[in-house]
């Protein structure tokens, strides 16, 4: 039977992947990589094409590039226009099991940070599993809060307190009494900028684990601006953004 691995390669260092995915790259006959063309895929497909160099030998893989569809903003609410743009991409790693895997042969998909955070190929590939006949396995990775955390050498929690992950569109829904240990994913607008609370702190960290990686952490309110600039400064300066944050209540 054909099967996917579906690998986790950390979030922006090429030092971050495990030595299970490395193990398991070696298994792969064929590897999936999908390109938009912008800079921060170019960026992104760099790194994923650097790995298999690393740590693969020249002509014991085959790598197919497919166009990643572009997911089009319409009038649609959020989710559906995300179910939509999935269903497309989808449907592209449907064809790369079908034309490009033969009987028992082995597909990879290189995943950026771990498979199971705020990545939609898992629910991709269990819609897909009902439909063509294929195994898959996942291969957890290091996920960018985690690395978030051990770069500011915090922990995600202090005792026994809740963390609650959350991506900056469901930021405002939250009023700043209830934070405790908020982590906020998918945001690159600086939406930290309206939680108005005296005693939030704020751990923010750019591009991770990178050669451009940026720290920032203090009190929200004397360094919200400041975080805003490098934002606006390093996207200007790159093209490109993708930044996360820890939002803490101060301890008393
Ligand atoms: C679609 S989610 C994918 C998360 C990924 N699966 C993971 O485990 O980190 C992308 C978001 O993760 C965060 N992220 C991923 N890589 C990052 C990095 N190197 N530096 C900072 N944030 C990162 C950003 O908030 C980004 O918008």
């Amino acid at each position: 039977m054909k099967k996917i691995y579906l690998i986790g390669i950390g979030p922006g260092s090429r030092d971050y992947l495990t030595i299970q995915a490395i193990e398991t790259l070696k298994k792969v006959d064929v590897f999936l990589l999908l390109e938009r063309g912008e800079r921060k895929d170019r960026d992104l497909l760099g790194l994923r094409k650097e790995i298999l160099e690393r740590h693969l030998k020249h002509g014991s893989y085959r790598v197919v590039t497919k166009k990643m569809p572009v997911r089009k903003r319409s009038r649609m609410a959020y989710q559906e226009e995300v179910a939509k743009w999935r269903g497309e991409v989808a449907t592209t790693i449907e064809e790369f099991i079908e034309n490009e895997l033969k009987d028992d042969h082995s597909g990879g998909i290189l995943v950026w940070g771990d498979p199971a955070l705020y990545d939609g190929h898992l629910e991709m590939l269990r819609g897909l599993s009902k439909k063509i006949e294929f195994s898959y396995e996942v291969i957890p990775g290091i996920s960018s809060i985690q690395v978030l955390a051990a770069k500011h050498k915090i922990p995600l929690n202090r005792i026994s307190e809740p963390i609650l992950i959350t991506t900056a569109r469901h930021l405002k829904e939250y009023n700043p009494a209830e934070i405790k240990n908020m982590i906020v994913v998918l945001d690159s607008h600086a939406s930290f900028k309206a939680v108005d609370d005296e005693d939030i702190d704020i751990y923010w960290g750019g591009y991770l684990g990178s050669d451009d990686e940026i720290l920032l952490s203090g009190r929200l309110k004397d360094i919200k601006e400041e975080i805003k600039k490098t934002i606006i400064e390093a996207k200007r300066r790159k093209g490109w953004i993708m930044d996360s944050y820890i939002l803490r209540r101060a301890s008393e």
